[in-house]
């Protein structure tokens, strides 16, 4: 009866506020080798499900709050900042001994209106940038180890800079100019480059390197690049000799975002059925062991806790499931080939 009455408490409060209850395995976390972390994308709205928040706590050993630190986010009018759900992400975290990742400071998408809509001078838009990072990495000094402080800055094509409003108002020199005021607002966080498809050999790669290649030479503080590391079944030419090009540059490696998609059906389960899923758990662990051979790789990222709350299916539409736990919060193959890879296996 006290059971039956607790059942359908559960069973309402899920349809009354529109979040599932699902339960959390017992997962045996992932315990990276040397001073590595593992880290998972998590979003401030998912926490009421138990199930989720519960399952990454278990998992994992860190956190990047997904969407919450983007600029669209934390100012999303001008002067007016507002970290809610940041601060939520963060403080959830930290309460269970998880470090956190700043993601993202300064990007071309994911942007408020008002800004983009700007028509600054050169001037004006550094004073902007320079408000924003200082005002956002000082809210959270001490509680965010370490940042995403320019993201996605090189196209894909030619490996140039990306044409974005802050190249357009500041020039090239607004890369350099926010990692000095990262530097300033916080002396102690890490600052990184994050970008994706510079994990193996090509355009790409040579573009970030030789991005990188002048920030150092300029003396700009950087500490390290990110990999989102947003595959698919594709290969990854060069893998290892690329990341250790960025360790010879003095670099740390982190892998920030990683996940592996899938081809799927309209319920959003892989056509290649298990064949699929061991393919991909393969390639999680090739992911991890490059990290884990690299003395200078630092942290591994995966980017959601299951795959029904994963960006892939609306960003890459007729793919998906491309996390370690499925939308049940199963734990797929994936999971263990990462955590056995992660730890030197
Ligand atoms: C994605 C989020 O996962 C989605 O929820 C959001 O709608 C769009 O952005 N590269 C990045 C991340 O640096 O910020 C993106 O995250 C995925 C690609």
């Amino acid at each position: 009866m006290v059971v039956a009455l607790l059942v359908g408490v559960a069973a309402l409060r899920g349809t009354l506020d529109g979040v599932p209850d699902r339960d959390a395995p017992a997962v045996s976390p992932l315990r990276p080798a040397g001073d590595r972390y593992a880290g998972v994308a998590i979003r401030a709205d998912l926490l009421d499900d138990e199930g989720y928040a519960e399952l990454a706590a278990r998992a994992y050993g860190a956190v990047t709050p997904e969407n919450e630190l983007k600029w669209e986010r934390t100012q999303p009018e001008r002067g007016r900042y507002t970290f809610d759900d940041a601060d939520r992400v963060v403080d959830w975290a930290r309460s269970h001994g998880m470090r956190v990742r700043g993601h993202a400071l300064v990007w071309h998408l994911q942007n408020p209106r008002w800004l983009t809509d700007l028509r600054p001078s050169r001037r004006r838009a550094i004073a902007l940038l320079r408000d924003h990072i200082r005002t956002v990495m000082g809210h959270f000094r001490g509680r965010i180890h370490e940042w995403d402080v320019v993201n996605e800055a090189v196209e894909d094509d030619r490996g140039a800079l990306r044409d974005t409003p802050w190249l357009r108002w500041i020039g090239p020199e607004y890369v350099d100019l926010a990692f000095r005021f990262a530097r300033e607002a916080d002396p102690r966080a890490r600052l990184v480059y994050n970008d994706y498809g510079a994990e193996q050999e090509g355009t790409k790669a040579d573009g970030v390197l030789r991005l990188l290649r002048g920030l150092k030479a300029r003396g700009v503080p950087v500490d390290a690049v990110g990999l989102q590391g947003h595959v698919s079944t594709e290969r990854l030419p060069g893998f290892t000799a690329t990341l250790e090009r960025y360790a010879a540059l003095g670099l740390d490696v982190l892998f920030t975002e990683v996940d592996v998609r899938v081809p799927v059906g309209g319920d959003g389960a892989p056509t290649g059925g298990e064949a699929a899923l061991a393919d991909q758990a393969g390639r999680y662990a090739t992911l991890a062991r490059g990290c884990v051979a690299l003395p200078a790789c630092k942290g591994f990222v995966v980017w959601g806790v299951d795959d029904a709350d994963s960006w892939v299916p609306e960003a890459y539409p007729g793919e998906g499931a491309a996390l370690p736990f499925d939308g049940d919060l199963r734990e797929k193959p994936a999971y263990g080939a990462l955590r056995d890879a992660l730890a030197g296996g």
